[in-house]
């Protein structure tokens, strides 16, 4: 596997596969790898002809410096799984080339799908993203690039953003990787006491429920979303930062049942801030 840190060297190593029009899966990272990284990498090997992954803690995306400062790491680790796994290049941006002088400040608005979920909590957040995206799509100028579900939001933002601004790439979304308690996989679940991992399966114990309560009828989602809430208040250790039943293409809260929706979720255990989904169809499968 090929580690590389410049945009120089990414040019050099790629150009032959850019001729050849190669299929060139990207998935991008900010480390930390668990296995839910590792499926998309995985769905990566299986249909590309090169795979490419970044591990880039991407300071243009963080809204507090403490949640950036303690982003958890462990590049040696990351390095072996991502070889194990038969990765033909590691991209580990060095900042200065990636971002030189300074960040710059975009503000990229689809409104709509950024004023809700972590558009709404994390003001600037997907801006970040998506900077750093487009920087990656024009230098690595991939054709897929694979993407979790469990960041719903996110996911649906940089497909819509492609899509708009016509980049040629095809952004593949990847079905959640749990713990086997249900607690869905995440670089941050590390920073998690006894305790508070623990108590933080309630929330995807709060989010089947949800599954179970629509599919035997519950239709009322005030009183849905007032249960899910108890469920996870029933630890002191959680604190709920949104909540929400969105239309699952448009990302804006819907107030009445209807065949698609997505329940998903933003809490913070102890000081930690975890999200997690769940979609839910009330149609018969
Ligand atoms: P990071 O949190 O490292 O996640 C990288 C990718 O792994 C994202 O697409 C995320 O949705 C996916 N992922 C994380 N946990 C997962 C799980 N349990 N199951 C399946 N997929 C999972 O998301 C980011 O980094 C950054 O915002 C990034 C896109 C790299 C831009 O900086």
């Amino acid at each position: 596997m090929l580690v590389l840190n410049t945009r120089k060297k990414i040019e050099e190593s790629l150009n032959v596969f850019w001729q050849d029009k190669k299929r060139i899966g990207f998935v991008p990272t900010m480390g930390y790898l668990h296995q839910g990284h590792m499926e998309l990498v995985r769905e990566a090997k299986k249909t590309s002809d090169l795979v490419i992954v970044s591990i880039f803690v991407n300071p243009a995306q963080f809204n507090q410096a403490e949640d950036f400062n303690n982003y958890p790491k462990s590049l040696e680790k990351d390095t072996a799984m991502l070889e194990s796994e038969g990765v033909e290049i590691l991209y580990i941006p060095d900042a200065e080339d990636f971002y030189p002088n300074e960040i710059p400040k975009i503000k990229i608005q689809l409104p709509g799908m950024m004023d809700y979920l972590c558009g709404a909590t994390r003001p600037g957040h997907f801006d970040g993203v998506l900077l750093v995206l487009s920087k990656f799509f024009h230098i690595i100028k991939p054709s897929h690039c694979y993407m979790g579900l469990k960041d719903f939001q996110q996911y649906k933002i940089v497909k819509r953003f492609s899509e708009i601004l016509n980049f040629p790439i095809q952004i593949i979304g990847i079905e959640t990787v749990r713990e086997s308690d249900g607690l869905a996989m995440s670089s941050r679940n590390a920073r998690l006491n006894e305790k508070e991992r623990e108590a933080a399966n309630l929330i995807p114990r709060a989010l089947k429920l949800a599954e179970k309560l629509i599919h035997e009828g519950e239709s009322d989602l005030n009183s849905l979303l007032e249960i899910l809430s108890d469920v996870m208040k029933s630890s002191s250790l959680l604190k709920i930062d949104y909540l929400e039943i969105v239309d699952p293409e448009l990302l804006t809260p819907i107030a009445k049942i209807q065949n698609q929706m997505l329940v998903a979720t933003a809490v913070f255990v102890g000081s930690i801030r975890l999200i997690d989904n769940i979609q839910i169809s009330t149609e018969k499968g």
